[in-house]
């Protein structure tokens, strides 16, 4: 009997979609052994690409806040079928799995499709995924379906390069270097690269020994954790709780808001973010024990 495999992802830039397929690619391959099924989530008012800079800003509350918006039914053909294995394609908007990923998990469908099913999950990120997947974890074990695997990809600038380079991207659409910025996002060779990661979960799932997969991900590269991101998140989180929760309340002030949020966000990643580097960097010392666990922990899988 072939074993059924599902691949669900959203990419508004195609890049998602390419890494999804890389991964995917070692069981395309083995087509007497499996089906491999693929479910791109589509809203039924998706967001523009390249986004318009205030879209971008306006987008932020529903985002934090975990809005969904409507999606278009997956196919009958997806909703009664029984998947081996759902290899689970996202991207992070304001350091929350993206309104269209919400819009599915929320949808009613999700249960349907994932519960009582191994999931891997696979990010395409700037850098700032960690608490995310946090997020996302508590969304998969509530549908009841179950986390095996993660892989994380990201850009490897640095955090401000890295700004720079996807405002530029996102809002015209120019992801190839310019002056004397890089290319936006995951780097080309990273994305091509990403089908070992496929030929690693192919051989964990076809012995059966999916408790070994994620080890071996992160042993192979699958997961990079920078601590002080971790903390740029921490307190992210906490700020984004304050503006996204006023935005909403107070309505008839919005596109002031999202306004002031905007010269706010900007402070932070330029003042307020090298200001905790420094502070990190100077407490590493005294934490250095704490934070080598919460590595261990954010390259796994489990939750706390
Ligand atoms: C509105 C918006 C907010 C984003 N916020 C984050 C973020 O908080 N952290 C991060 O690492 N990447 C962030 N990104 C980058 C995305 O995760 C993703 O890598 C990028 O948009 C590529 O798009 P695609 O996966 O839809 O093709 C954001 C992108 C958008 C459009």
């Amino acid at each position: 009997m072939k074993k059924n495999i599902l691949i669900i992802y959203y990419s508004q830039t195609g890049q998602l979609e390419d890494i999804v397929k890389n991964v995917a690619r070692p069981f395309e391959a083995r087509k007497e052994e499996y089906d491999v099924t693929y479910y791109n989530i589509r809203l039924k008012e998706d967001f523009p690409f390249p986004w318009p800079g205030d879209v971008f800003f306006n987008t932020f509350p529903e985002s934090y806040l975990q809005i969904p918006r409507e999606i278009f039914p997956p196919s009958d053909e997806i909703l009664n079928k029984k998947y081996d294995l759902i290899l689970f394609g996202y991207q992070v908007w304001y350091l929350t799995p993206s309104i269209p990923i919400i819009s599915f998990l929320k949808s009613g469908f999700a249960e349907k499709i994932m519960k009582d099913t191994d999931v891997v999950t696979i990010s395409g990120t700037r850098n700032m995924w960690m608490l995310s997947q946090e997020k996302l974890k508590v969304y998969l074990k509530n549908l009841g379906a179950k986390l095996v695997g993660n892989i994380a990809l990201v850009d490897r600038h640095d955090n401000y390069t890295s700004v720079l380079t996807i405002l530029r991207w996102l809002t015209t659409g120019q992801k190839e270097k310019s002056g004397m910025l890089p290319a936006a996002g995951i780097s080309d060779e990273e994305i091509a690269g990403s089908v070992k990661y496929g030929n690693i979960i192919e051989k964990h799932f076809s012995s059966g020994n999916l408790s070994g997969l994620q080890p071996d991900l992160v042993k192979n590269g699958a997961v990079e954790i920078r601590p002080f991101l971790v903390r740029v998140e921490k307190v992210g989180n906490k700020i984004f709780t304050v503006w996204s929760n006023l935005i909403i309340k107070k309505k008839e002030k919005r596109p002031l808001l999202i306004k002031f949020f905007k010269v706010y966000l900007m402070a932070a990643i330029w003042i307020i973010s090298p200001v905790v580097l420094v502070l990190h960097l100077l407490t590493t010392p005294i934490f250095w024990f704490k934070r080598q666990k919460q590595k261990t922990y954010l390259q796994g899988i489990n939750l706390k």
